[in-house]
């Protein structure tokens, strides 16, 4: 059996043209996943009802030729199974109660496997009904940036957690040995269940500074990856520290990732330039090219892949797929892709 094209390139290989995936592949851009979110009712319904999420994950592959699928959830599942209250307000996002020691001492290690069951079933259900062409990336957001929900309680500028940081709190330091522990156990599940790559979504890495990068944002994720390769040697991980352009190259070393997203903020080539030898490089389109799409749309895809230069590429964009996006530019980014230059 030969190894599906997006695993060669996680592995190291470069390949022509480059494997593709979006992130937030799934979701509201498209009228068939808002049809069966309506029916689930919430967007956490969804996320813990396995045919249904198993369904909205396999949607974009039936639209456009992708070279993985994402499992479709959360990152703050994570908490969520923890005991931390969720909701999802509707065109306002997460919404979690600020975290504070009380709420600290009550999140639960041994309630969360039992919480978080859903979310593995979908993920054995994929399983079963990928084509081994099409690897099932399982997920999880990286300690700093889920702990940064936890504590302000919403996104936006996150100022307690900034303070947090500024007067090195302990309260940052516990939760965040909390989530890696966590973390590590819901993916080891995910893997076991059939994810075959792993990504690690550090979306508010910045919030750290160079006194703190260490701590807060390199040793927590190179805890998890080493937790994971100890156990399941072959599982492929990519690590996105969006923001972190200043710091790729150390990123990449500290932690053990296979690849680096690259953000829409890094040009692809200093990427390139600055990380280690045979880190693989995923990204890292603008979003909003496409949303407009037309000749630009193109010329950027073109662009893109001939920046990436050398280096084993996995083609994506620098962040997630935004609802404004006409579902048929997505099918225009893959056939210029694939089409020969
Ligand atoms: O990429 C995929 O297709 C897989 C599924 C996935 C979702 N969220 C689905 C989702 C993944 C990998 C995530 C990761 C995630 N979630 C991140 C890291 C990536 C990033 O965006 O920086 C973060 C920070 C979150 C937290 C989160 N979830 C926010 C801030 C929001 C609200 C913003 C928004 O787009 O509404 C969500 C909700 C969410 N997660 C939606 C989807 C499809 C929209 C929910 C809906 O249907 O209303």
């Amino acid at each position: 059996m030969t190894l599906a094209p997006f695993l060669r390139a996680l592995g190291g290989e470069r390949i022509d043209p480059p494997p593709v995936w979006l992130m937030r592949q799934a979701g509201r851009y498209l009228p068939e996943y808002r049809a069966v979110r309506a029916e689930a009712g919430g967007f956490l319904d969804l996320v813990l009802d396995p045919p249904r999420a198993a369904e909205v994950t396999l949607q974009p592959l039936r639209r456009y030729d992708l070279d993985a699928a994402i499992l479709f959830s959360d990152i703050l599942i994570v908490p969520w199974a923890l005991g931390h209250g969720l909701r999802f307000a509707e065109g306002e996002g997460p919404v979690l109660p600020p975290l504070d020691e009380a709420g600290l001492a009550q999140l639960s290690l041994a309630q969360a496997e039992g919480r978080w069951a859903p979310v593995i079933e979908t993920v054995a259900r994929l399983s079963a009904r990928l084509p081994s062409s099409v690897p099932l990336i399982g997920f999880a957001g990286s300690p700093l940036t889920v702990a940064a929900y936890m504590i302000d309680g919403r996104g936006g500028a996150f100022a307690r957690t900034r303070q947090l940081i500024a007067a090195s709190d302990r309260l940052l330091d516990q939760v965040l040995d909390v989530l890696v522990e966590a973390s590590i156990g819901y993916l080891l599940a995910q893997v076991a269940a059939g994810a075959r790559a792993i990504q690690l979504f550090e979306s508010h890495g910045a919030l750290a500074d160079a006194a703190s990068l260490s701590r807060l944002v390199i040793e927590p994720t190179r805890a998890i990856v080493a937790a994971i390769r100890k156990a399941h040697p072959a599982v492929r991980i990519i690590g996105f520290p969006r923001g972190g352009g200043a710091w790729l190259a150390a990123y990449a070393a500290g932690t053990g990732v296979d690849a680096v997203g690259i953000d829409t903020a890094t040009p692809m080539e200093e990427a390139c330039r600055v990380l280690p030898q045979g880190i693989a490089v995923q990204g890292n389109l603008d979003p909003e090219l496409l949303v407009a799409g037309g000749a630009e749309l193109d010329a950027a895809v073109r662009t893109l892949r001939t920046a990436a230069g050398r280096r084993p590429h996995i083609f994506n964009l620098g962040h997630g797929i935004t609802p404004q996006t006409p579902p048929a530019h997505v099918a225009r980014l893959v056939d210029v892709l694939r089409r020969p230059t």
